[in-house]
This record gives structure tokens, sequence and C-alpha cells, in this order.
């Protein structure tokens, strides 16, 4: 098979024509998948890309104007607060009860600091049962279903790395109690990795090196693949989003689902306040009167660590990646077919074959990654809503095998959350000196999805706890 010579031309003049160096040795069907691949490539946008992200160093300006975002506090300041926050979460459990809401899971990264043989969603998170990821969500969006009256449908994204894995688990697992129906699954849009030379690489003789190209990427591959069309036949306006490793998460929330329509937001943030100036969170800023989220790694450390009067930080709303977005933004974001938000560079080492083709496993960062963030659609929205949770609550990422933020972290914390609810509820829980549960406590997500659920569960139950028990609820 000839390569199209329009194809050609394009390699030509974006300096990729090495990718084609294996051309006349491939089967008709590696030059087909080779071909399929580099006509998704946008090659006439290539080298700007290429000289702004890999050739340099891309910098975040800082803008002059930049002040921290305002937010919804945890406690209201007011009884004109409380009596909003109570509205809010009326409101909020009536959208729910129309069907007004869906739930969106991200689950498209690779998990590459887990260190996990699988999805993500697939890695067994529950402290005693060892019950995955997936089956948090899955339980509680059944929880929530039933609890409102109305089902709520479940998009979940994946990657092109991670889509039958993840398809086949959820079947192998009966769908978790769903009906098939209520899940979409659906794949992002991938991009090329680029050596520091500029050349894209080859993975192997026929496949470029390509990889999910962010979370950001979801906006549009809800336009692609049909979520879109899908949401708005099923009635369902706000999108409540969410990442794959955070088991703590509210798959709904009534007060911030309220409080996003009451302030006819089109997209919301959940924010946290950070535990110093430097936490690895990216943070709630202002400019221009747009929201926007700058990565901890990009806010100024005189910024960073600026106090206000009452010696608090002054930018001291984290964002732990939970949002609401209205559909309707999404449609008129991606009208077009393309959506442009800014790309962020990851430099990695990328495994590829060289000139020889030979296989290449490199020790040391060769080349870039690029990314978009779902933050970035923040500051393009004509309103939104930063509305600050308890971390405890709401937020335990899994991104590690040990330490900060990793799968010791999150089970922890997921025993605590538990026992606090069931204390609230009048169940008395052991304790260790430090405070700590001395207990493994894990309560099933099919049965509670609120504190509210918790005191149902604990009057219906007689339950006793014994120093250092596992117990399942
Ligand atoms: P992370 O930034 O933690 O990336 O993703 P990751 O790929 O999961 O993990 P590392 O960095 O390789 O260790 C945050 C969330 O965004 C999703 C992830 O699945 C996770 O839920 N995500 C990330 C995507 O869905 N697609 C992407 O391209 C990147």
């Amino acid at each position: 098979m000839d390569i199209s010579s329009k194809l050609e031309d394009a390699l030509r003049s974006a300096g990729q024509e090495h990718l084609l160096r294996y051309w006349n040795e491939l089967s008709c069907d590696e030059q087909r998948e080779l071909a399929g691949q580099l006509e998704k490539i946008d090659f006439a946008a290539l080298p700007e890309l290429i000289r702004d992200y890999v050739l340099n160093r891309p910098k975040t300006a800082i803008p002059d104007d930049l002040g921290p975002a305002p937010y919804f506090p945890l406690v209201p300041r007011s009884d004109a607060e409380r009596a909003l926050y109570g509205r809010a979460e009326q409101k909020g459990r009536e959208l729910l009860r129309a069907g007004r809401v869906c739930c969106l899971t991200v689950a498209g990264g690779q998990g590459t600091r887990l260190g996990f043989d699988g999805p993500k969603g697939t890695y067994p998170i529950g402290p005693v049962t060892g019950r995955t990821l997936f089956e948090y969500f899955a339980q509680n969006i059944i929880r929530a279903g039933k609890k409102y009256g109305h089902k709520l449908s479940w998009y979940i994204m994946t990657s092109a790395l991670n889509h039958a894995a993840t398809v086949d688990f959820f079947r192998k697992n009966g769908w978790f109690g769903l009906q098939e129906e209520q899940i979409f699954f659906f794949t992002q849009g991938t991009m090329p990795a680029i050596g520091y030379d500029g050349k894209l690489l080859l993975a192997g003789r026929h496949t470029l090196s390509l990889s999910p190209d962010g979370h950001g990427g979801t906006l549009l591959a809800l336009r692609k693949s049909g979520a879109l069309d899908r949401m708005k036949k099923e009635g369902a306006d706000i999108i409540s989003y969410f990442q794959v490793d955070n088991p703590l998460v509210h798959v709904v929330d009534p007060l911030f689902i309220g409080m996003h329509a009451l302030e006819q937001s089109e997209m919301s943030a959940v924010m946290l306040s950070k535990t110093g100036p430097f936490e690895k969170l990216g943070n709630f800023c202002v400019s221009g009167g747009r929201l926007r989220i700058i990565e901890y790694s990009d806010l100024p450390a005189e910024l960073a660590e600026k106090r206000g009067r009452d010696g608090k930080l002054a930018f001291v709303a984290g964002s732990p990646a939970i949002h609401l977005i209205q559909r309707e933004f999404v449609e008129e974001l991606t009208a077009s077919g393309s959506l442009r938000l800014p790309w962020h560079r990851a430099d990695k080492k990328i495994p590829h074959i060289d000139g020889n083709g030979e296989q290449v496993t490199p020790e040391e960062p060769n080349g870039v990654k690029l990314e978009s963030f779902i933050f970035d659609a923040l500051p393009l929205a004509r309103k939104t809503m930063v509305m600050e949770f308890d971390r405890k609550e709401v937020f335990a990422p899994t991104k590690n095998k040990t330490g900060v933020d990793s799968v010791e972290s999150c089970r922890q914390m997921l025993v605590d959350r538990d026992a606090k609810r069931l204390e609230a509820a009048g169940v008395t829980i052991p304790r260790k000196a430090d405070g700590t549960p001395d207990a493994l406590i894990e309560i099933s997500p099919l049965e509670v999805l609120d504190a509210e659920d918790a005191q149902t569960l604990a009057s219906a139950k007689n339950i006793v706890i014994a120093p250092g028990e596992k117990v399942v609820l």
C-alpha cells in the first residue's frame, strides 16, 4: 500500500518523516494501522506545539491582578447564609429526585505512581473487604438512586489503553448491581509522545507512542462519544465529575448541587483548606473576574506564603478535582467539534524504538507528554461557584502505594470516616491513644451514602465493636 501523498507531505513539512522509516518493511495491516494513527494527528499545528512545549519550557504567566478566589465556607457565616445553605440543599435534593444529575468518573489515567497492573478503578481499596474503587462508586450510585427515587446514569471515561480491560471488569462483576444501560463508557483522545529533539516517538515499527490527552480531554470526548446527546435525552443537565482514585467522594452532594443551581453556575468546584502553603493542590485564584486554578508548582512562593490579617493563608483554597459541570456549557465549548485548552508538559521516561529498530527503555526522562486539564475550563465559564468541604469527608486520593496520598492513607481515611459516622449515630468506637479507631471498619456504600443513612443503619442493628476487631457492615 502506498502512503497518501497528502500525508507524506504533511509529515515532511512538520519534520516528522522518520515516522515512515519502516514503512516498506510493514505488512498491509501494519501500514493501515500506522496510517490510521498518523491521520489523527494535526501535523500543521505540530511545529508550533513542539516549539512552545518541547524545545522551550512553557511558563505559566502569573497575572498582576491575581487574587484568592471567593468561596462558600464550610460553616455558614451568618443566619442569612445558613438559610441559603438550607435552600441549596433542598434544591439539590429536588434536582436529584427529578433526574437532572448524572455522574462522571474520569478513569483514563495511567496510574503510573500506583504501579498497579490494570485500570486504577479495579484496585482493591476496601480496608476489610478489598472492594474496588469502581465498586465504591457503583454502590453509592445505586444507593443515591434509591434515596432520591431516580436512577443515576454513570459516565465513565477510559483511555485507549484501558478501555477493554475496564469494560471487561464491569461485565465480569455483573455491572456491580447497576443496570447495564445505566453505565456509558467512552474513550478519551490521545496525544503523541515527543522526544526532546522534537521528533515524535515510535512505540514500535508501525505504532506511535501515544498516551491519553489528560482529563481536559473529557470535554471533547463527551461530545464525540455521543455522551452529551445521551445526557440530554435523559434530561440530565448537571454532571457530577470526580476522579477514579477518590473513594471518599460524594458521588452526588445535594448541598453542592443545589448551590451550583442557585448560583446559576456553569462549572463549580469543591475546595479544601490547604494544610500548608505548599501543599500539592491546585490553588483557586481569580484574575480579570474569572476563576482559575494555578498549579502548586506555578504559584510564586511569596503568594503561596502570603497571609491575611487573621493569620490564615491568603491562597488557602486547594482543589481536590471535584466539579459540577453544566451540560449546556460543555455543548457550547465543543460546538465546533474541537476545543483548545492549554497543554501542560510532563517530562517522562518514554520507551520507544530507535533508528535501528532497537527497543529503548530510558532510565532518565527522554521526552514530553502533553495533557490538558479539566480545570482550564473554569475561566471559560461565565459563572462559577466554589464551595468548601471537609477534607476528611470528601477527599482520600490513592496516588501512591505508601506514604502521602497512598493506598495506606486512603484506607485509613475510609475507616476514620465510617467510624465518625457511626459514632455520630451513637455507636461506641474503640480508639487508640492517638485517637484513631482501634478497629478496621468498612460500611457498605450500598447501605450508607451519608450521615442520615448511617443513623438508619445504627438504629436498625445493635452494633458493638470490640478493640482490634474487623467489622463489615
Ligand atoms: P492523575 O493526574 O492522578 O494521573 O489523574 P494518573 O494517570 O491517574 O496517575 P499517574 O500520574 O500516572 O500516577 C487524576 C484523574 O484524572 C484521570 C485519572 O484516571 C484520575 O482519575 N485522568 C488522568 C484521565 O482520565 N485521563 C488522563 O489522561 C489523565
